[in-house]
């Protein structure tokens, strides 16, 4: 279908009028309307200097193929490579809208027969509602723009003309509010061209953007750009979408230190490198407390004060100079509530993307107030906001693509992350791999970026790649209790956490794991589970598996004892892949090795400890067992917070039932004297359901003890949704079973709550069926240890 309009000569020349009018009212009412995030209805890039990011009102796409170079911001063409406005957009059909840039052809790339274009995206919308979706899920778009054969071309019209594109080249598009377009060009010579469309009704609404395009056929020219304008009655202005130069902050609070640290954009040489953390006195004055420097790679600033009065609040915030003005990030250290009767996590892992910036959830989580969030990994993929992972890059463009990822975690999470503390902690994902064995945190031997060579064990980025992801993820943690370095050079983070009543062990349960591939070889062993524990396979390694039994051991002020992981110490899944099909063993879970598994379970049995996780997509409160049933600690594992890749837990048979306490005393007196162990006290009556079935005692497909209080399972049929089905993405996403958990210790009752909520919801109206079947769980804490009475 064609809508082509025939522009009556009179009617163009009233629009013109008018535009031209309307320009000067607006210029007469914002006489200084160069500052992007000003008050104006105006955009106007103001581009300066030459850096990667291209400022605080805009979001490249991707951002390693845009760049400002002396004021010009420059792209490389290819599918989808857009610039958005964040602070204008085109929120209804009220009015006329009218753009303007200069556009020039640096370089022409590509095979014989590409083709390039420069120009206006308009109309993007995403598939969700919203500026920020549309930037990284644009579903729709009107193109307007000059191709690299000076053809002009608008929606589905083509001018008859070739511009020259031996100079710059001043392109305009005006939109009326009934959809009549029109793209001028014009030349240095005074030259003028245009081409003339009829748009769809409301196909313009949505974002507006610079594109550097293609025609798909390899096409790599570099354009120019200078002094986008945009501006009219059908613009919406909003000054504080911004994002940067302060993007977020995140941080830790234990043993009277504070650890912050702040993220930036990729500054340019000439910019400002250092940072300022400043705290607010009880008179409202702010004062210097620390400068840092921003770390080159990372784009990092991470403070640490010591002797913090944990026993008060205080408002904090960033202070970064750019280019003659202050910009500031502002949230609060909250006092520690150790001596609070509740104590309560937030837990949430594998975030596949889809619902970026994930307003639901984080309203949600806004409301239900956590003390403490705790980010298991995952915290991207490599798919995060299109154009793939750039694996195979140097380590400045590949962190530069791992970054542009990062930024949609820490934009989602911001206004979480300034005003409690968070523990993050990577996974297999976040640095480019689909599993990871890091084997010590050696290099992949020879290379590869498959899953046959992440299964060797280790890692396939360059080190100065990971430690600087480590970096954006941990840098904020408590020190690593054991600083050494793996030979690799790859830094360690475990440590401890003192906070809220509490001391959080953080593990790193990826990086010292063997690889199945370097010790099988490929050749397969059969199905029995125990053929696979060979003597001298790792999971925690020497070195934390020392750290966890002294930690456990330890006495203690604090009250709780709680470990983070990125996975669960058991092979909790029974299907899995897109047809979640019945699985066998599966060497990347923490059920394998075995006897590494066990080692680990059995330094946690003095402890009493509640163990907390993601990984899985999906959901599961369970008791593991190391020689006897529910023998050690108890572990939470929450699903994504958009889950991709499924998994389930759905045994062919219900479970044993655990005995009631009082008639269990035959298991007790086999338990391992140390063992310290919680029990189930009550939980939401469950009836004769799927899910009571999937509860009780298993031994999972590695042969490992559990028990199984809940299970959070995506929808049967889930996974195979068709888009005629199910429309919209956060429904998809409810069915596969995405959700967070929130764990809630009680110190008068002595018992632990876990909530596991699905994805639509709404916090302030609290709804029975909130949360997975099954939950919430209540369990009794085992006493604390008489040395931390
Ligand atoms: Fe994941």
């Amino acid at each position: 279908m064609t809508y082509r309009f025939v522009f009556p000569r009179t009617l163009f020349l009233t629009v013109l009028l008018l535009t031209t009018l309307f320009h000067a009212m607006l210029l007469v009412a914002n006489p200084s309307s160069a500052q992007v995030a000003s008050d104006s209805t105006e955009l106007h890039s103001d581009w300066q200097g030459t850096r990667t990011w291209v400022g605080p009102g805009f979001w490249a796409n991707p951002m390693p193929r845009w760049r400002v170079v002396d004021g010009e911001l420059r792209g490389v063409s290819g599918r989808g490579h857009t610039v958005h406005s964040l602070t204008h957009q085109i929120e209804a059909t009220s009015g006329a809208v009218e753009q303007s840039v200069h556009v020039r052809l640096i370089e022409r790339g590509g095979r014989p027969g590409s083709r390039s274009w420069a120009g206006f995206s308009i109309g993007i919308r995403g598939t969700l509602d919203g500026y920020q979706n549309a930037l990284v899920h644009p579903q729709t778009s009107v193109d307007a723009g000059i191709r690299s054969d000076g053809k002009l071309v608008l929606a589905d019209q083509l001018g008859d003309d070739s511009v020259s594109l031996n100079g710059p080249v001043r392109l305009t598009l005006f939109v009326s509010a009934a959809g009549q377009a029109v793209l001028k060009a014009s030349t240095e010579d005074q030259s003028e061209f245009q081409v003339r469309a009829n748009l769809p009704a409301g196909s313009w609404v949505g974002n507006i953007a610079l594109s550097a395009g293609t025609n798909g056929r390899g096409s790599e020219s570099t354009w120019g750009f200078r002094d986008w304008h945009a501006g009219g009655p059908g613009l919406a202005a909003h000054p504080d979408q911004t994002f940067g130069p302060i993007l977020w902050s995140q941080y830790t609070l234990s043993d009277a230190t504070l650890r912050l640290t702040a993220h930036f954009p990729p500054l340019g040489t000439a910019d400002n490198w250092r940072a300022r953390l400043q705290l607010q006195s009880d008179d409202g004055q702010w004062a210097d407390a620390q400068e840092s420097e921003i770390d080159k790679l990372s784009r990092t600033a991470t403070f640490e004060i010591g002797a913090w009065d944990a026993t008060r609040s205080r408002r904090y915030r960033i202070a970064y100079r750019w280019r003659g003005q202050d910009s500031h990030w502002q949230g609060e250290i909250r006092s520690d509530p150790r001596d609070q009767p509740q104590f309560r996590v937030a837990v949430f892992s594998c975030d596949h993307g889809e619902l970026f910036p994930n307003r639901r959830i984080v309203d949600n989580v806004l409301h239900q107030n956590p003390d403490l969030v705790f980010f298991a990994g995952d915290q991207i993929y490599e798919g995060y906001g299109g154009f793939g992972a750039a694996r195979s890059a140097g380590t400045e463009e590949a962190m530069l693509d791992y970054l542009r990822k990062y930024w949609q975690f820490g934009w989602s999470w911001r206004d979480v992350l300034k005003d409690r503390p968070s523990i993050i902690i990577p996974d297999d994902h976040d640095v480019f791999q689909g599993n990871l064995w890091g084997q010590g945190g050696r290099a992949v031997p020879g290379g590869g970026t498959d899953g046959a060579a992440f299964a060797k064990g280790g890692y396939i980025m360059p080190v100065p790649w990971v430690n600087a992801v480590q970096r954006t993820q941990v840098s904020h943690l408590p020190k690593p209790v054991d600083p050494e370095p793996c030979p690799s050079g790859i830094d360690v983070y475990f440590t401890t956490m003192r906070y809220g009543g509490a001391s959080i062990a953080i593990l790193e349960d990826r990086k010292f794991k063997t690889g199945p591939g370097s010790v099988f070889q490929g050749r397969r062993r059969g199905s029995d589970p125990s053929r696979y524990d060979l003597p001298g396979l790792e999971l925690l390694g020497d070195r934390q598996e020392a750290f966890l039994k002294r930690w456990a051991q330890q006495s203690s002020a604090e009250y709780f004892r709680i470990v983070c992981s990125q996975t669960i110490f058991a092979k909790a899944s029974t299907h899995s892949g897109q047809k979640l099909r019945r699985s066998q063993l599966d060497f990347d879970s923490g059920g394998w090795p075995q006897s590494a598994r066990d080692r680990a379970l059995q330094c946690l049995q003095p402890a009493g400890a509640v163990m907390l996780h993601g990984d899985q997509h999906f959901g599961m409160l369970l008791q593991h067992g190391v020689d006897q049933w529910e023998d050690s600690a108890v572990a939470f594992m929450v699903p994504g917070t958009s889950n991709g890749f499924p998994r389930a837990w759905w045994p062919e048979a219900p479970g044993q039932p655990v005995p009631p306490r009082d008639s269990e005393s035959d298991d007790a007196t086999e338990r391992s004297a140390n063992a310290r162990s919680a029990s189930a006290r009550s939980s939401s009556a469950l009836a004769d359901t799927e899910a009571k079935r999937w509860t009780g005692r298993f031994f999972d497909d590695l042969g490992n003890r559990i028990t199984v209080f809940a299970a959070g399972n995506p929808d049967r049929g889930s996974n195979e949704l068709k888009p005629s089905e199910e429309r919209s993405v956060e429904a998809i996403e409810h069915r596969k079973g995405s959700g967070h958990g929130l764990v809630t210790f009680d110190r008068p009752s002595n018992t632990v709550r876990f909530e596991l909520y699905r994805l639509l919801f709404d916090a302030e109206s609290p709804q029975p069926d909130d949360q997975f079947p099954g939950f919430p769980v209540t369990l009794d804490l085992p006493a604390p240890p008489e040395s931390d009475q």
